[in-house]
Parts: C-alpha cells; sequence; structure tokens
C-alpha cells in the first residue's frame, strides 16, 4: 500500500470567511493512513505505552514523547517509515497547511499520541538521529494569557500541530504572522538597532546548533529592549487569526511563519495539542 501522507480535504464551513484560512490548501489523513491505524487498532499497537524523554541535544526544549518500533510487523514498519518520509517530504514554504478531520470519528486522543509517537520513531530511524523529530509534550498552565508571537527555534523547521483539548469558545486562537511581515517590522522600527535586525534575520536563517528559542523571544519580547513595545505593535497590526478546533491543526515552516495564540477561557491541559517538529535542514535566505 502507497504510505501518502494525506488527503487533500475542503475548507471547513465554520473558516470560510476566515482569509487565512481561505488562502492555503486543506488536508486531512490519506486513505492509506487510516487504514494503517485501523490495522494497528486491530492488532492491538494503538493501546501501547508511551513515554516522555529527553534528547540532550534539543536541551533545554527537548522533551519528546517516546515508543518504539518493537511489537510492529515487518510490514507495518515498512509502511510507518515510507509514511515518515511522505510527511517529511511536505515542504509548506511560504504556505500555511491546514488539517481538519484528524481526530474525533478518526482517533481517539490517545491513539494519536501513540501513532505520533511511532511516526517520530520512524523519522529518526530513517535520519539515524535522535534530534530528527521531537514530539514534545504540552506544559499545562492553570491560567493561560496566551502565548505571543515567536518561532519555536527547534533545531527542526517544521512545526506540525494538531489542535485536541481546545475550548469551543473561540478563545485561544491562532496567531500566524509571515517572516515577510516580521522583517518589514523590525525594518520599520527606528528604536531596534541594525545588529538586532541582523540577529534576528540569523537565528531564522541560518541551521542552528542549539534550541534558540530564548534567544528569539528576549529579542522580540523582552522587557527591557526599548524597541519591542513598538515591535509588538507594528506586528499586531499584520497578524492573522484562526481559532482553529478540535482535529483541525497547521504545518508551518517555523522559519517563515511567527506563531502564537490569544489567552484561553480555561486551563491549558496537556491535551491542547499535539506537536509534531521535523526537518533538521536550515532554509536559504529570501
Ligand atoms: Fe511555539
Amino acid at each position: 500500500m502507497e504510505a501518502m501522507a494525506f488527503a487533500p480535504t475542503t475548507i471547513p464551513q465554520h473558516h470560510r470567511s476566515n482569509g487565512l484560512a481561505q488562502s492555503y490548501p486543506w488536508l486531512t489523513w490519506s486513505p492509506a493512513f487510516r487504514a494503517f491505524a485501523h490495522d494497528l487498532r486491530e492488532s492491538g499497537q494503538l493501546r501501547r505505552r508511551v513515554t516522555i524523554g529527553e534528547v540532550p541535544r534539543c536541551k533545554p526544549y527537548g522533551a519528546t514523547y517516546r515508543t518504539h518500533l518493537r511489537g510492529l510487523s515487518g510490514t507495518q514498519i515498512k509502511f510507518l517509515t515510507a509514511y515518515a518520509e511522505s510527511v517529511q517530504a511536505h515542504d509548506p514554504k511560504t504556505k500555511v497547511i491546514f488539517f481538519r478531520g484528524m481526530l474525533q470519528s478518526a482517533l481517539s486522543s490517545r491513539e494519536l499520541r501513540v501513532l505520533l509517537s511511532l511516526l517520530r520513531e520512524a523519522m529518526i530511524y530513517v535520519a539515524g538521529d535522535e534530534a530528527a523529530a521531537l514530539y514534545s509534550p504540552v506544559t499545562p498552565e492553570q491560567r493561560d494569557p496566551g502565548f505571543n508571537l515567536h518561532a519555536d527555534l527547534f533545531l527542526t523547521t517544521k512545526l506540525w500541530l494538531i489542535f485536541d483539548d481546545v475550548p469551543g469558545d473561540c478563545t485561544g486562537v491562532s496567531l500566524l504572522l509571515s517572516r515577510k511581515i516580521l522583517l518589514k517590522s523590525v525594518r520599520q522600527i527606528p528604536s531596534l538597532p541594525p545588529h538586532v535586525a541582523k540577529e534576528i534575520l540569523h537565528l531564522l536563517d541560518r541551521p542552528l546548533k542549539s534550541d534558540s528559542f530564548n534567544r528569539l523571544y528576549g529579542l522580540l519580547h523582552g522587557t527591557g529592549h526599548r524597541w519591542s513595545v513598538d515591535l509588538n505593535e507594528h506586528m499586531k497590526k499584520h497578524v492573522l487569526n484562526i481559532p482553529l478546533r478540535v482535529g483541525e491543526g497547521y504545518l508551518i515552516d517555523d522559519r517563515r511563519w511567527l506563531h502564537g495564540r490569544t489567552a484561553v477561557s480555561r486551563r491549558v491541559s496537556k491535551q491542547r495539542f499535539h506537536r509534531l517538529t521535523f526537518g533538521l535542514r536550515g532554509i536559504s535566505a529570501t
């Protein structure tokens, strides 16, 4: 069976008037993947235990869900590794690739956790490098003030989120701002020194030797920087948003889009979303 990762689908009715949602493709699980998930379920593999471990090279954000490929049949491993390659071949470049129908009738939260953990194992097996993909656990929060625009700046460049435990009241809205707009904003803020603009550009352009989330976040939002208020006001004027629901998500190139979220009306659970990052190569400057 061919391991095509995803199948095209239509934009959900509730996002039809959202400009961001209209501008980009919408995908869902491919029939081949659904058949594979069914096969795993039937053979009891979706009930397997998933643990959390740490990839030392990815510190300080090197935590990841883990499992192992043991217990899968040769055919299942063959499909999974081909599937991992097919997922990794999806390069969104400057696009946002949206997803729907990834949970509920397709899969339970727990089953998705197992499947994405297996997918991560297949990705690192294919790459021969445990830093090639991370399935990062979400940090639960009692009160959530939202999350300012940022890039994750893991060693990997592609960021795939599938939303799960999200409130149905349109809080915790996903925010996206393109790199193009960020760089335009950076150039237009007189209080932002050229060496800072250059460092922001370098962080987004160059393959990273270590996790650089903290460095970029500090430059964009650090309270000690005189430019951060101006920069945030500028970005706020151009930010795009979409209230993604359970089973919906997106895949972006983390170096080409900043992402964030508005405040959530209730506590953020560890089931809020599933986040798989992969793709070790950097991008060329544009
Ligand atoms: Fe993030």
